[in-house]
């Protein structure tokens, strides 16, 4: 285990989340194996979720990317959310499909939502890793949910935190975290 990770405390292991991957794709190929949809990763923290789930896929889609920015360096949301990058892909009557890495308060997906509903998309649904559903601010339709994690700050697995621990293969949570209300 690199010597970065000894501060966390293991929350999800590589296996777990690989195997809840292989059902959230069986799930979603179910439901968009015809219809060619745009998968958008929302960046930096999804990239190794959405890396992993087109693999199980195996349909034909396209993928784009969004960059957001709502933290800083900071733990807490800020509120602020401001649209760094946007997607290229025309999606105006593509069946979309926003891959999150974890909902916390919600204010970034409704915010996504809005953004993307303005493109004219024939669908538009979201699939995130993480729910953290303890400090929700907004209710948000997630439609497909990797798993429902308590009120910790977690990395790992393409989630940081002040761009550190994206790398590893699992996730956790920061050891000196109490968990918040
Ligand atoms: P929300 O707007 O509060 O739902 O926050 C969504 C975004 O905040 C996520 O996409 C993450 O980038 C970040 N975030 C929320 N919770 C955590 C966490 O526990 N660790 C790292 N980033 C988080």
């Amino acid at each position: 285990m690199p010597e970065l990770a000894k501060n966390l405390k293991p929350l999800l292991s590589a296996q777990q989340i690989q195997q809840r991957i292989q059902e959230l794709a069986h799930e979603i190929r179910r439901d968009y194996a015809e219809k060619h949809p745009v998968l958008v990763g929302v960046l930096k923290g999804a990239f190794m979720f959405l890396a992993d789930l087109v693999r199980e896929l195996r349909f034909p889609l396209q993928c784009d990317f969004l960059k957001i920015s709502s933290y800083g360096q900071q733990t807490e949301s800020s509120g602020q959310i401001s649209l760094q990058l946007d997607t290229t892909i025309p999606l105006t009557g593509r069946h979309v499909l926003v891959v999150e890495d974890i909902v916390d308060t919600g204010l970034t997906t409704a915010w996504l939502l809005e953004h993307l509903q303005k493109k004219s998309p024939a669908s538009l649904r979201v699939c995130a890793l993480l729910d953290k559903p303890a400090r929700r601010r907004v209710e948000v339709p997630l439609d497909y949910v990797g798993f429902r994690i308590p009120n910790r700050f977690v990395v790992g697995y393409g989630i940081d935190c002040a761009e550190a621990y994206r790398e590893l293969d699992y996730i956790g949570y920061l050891a000196d975290q109490e968990e918040n209300s």
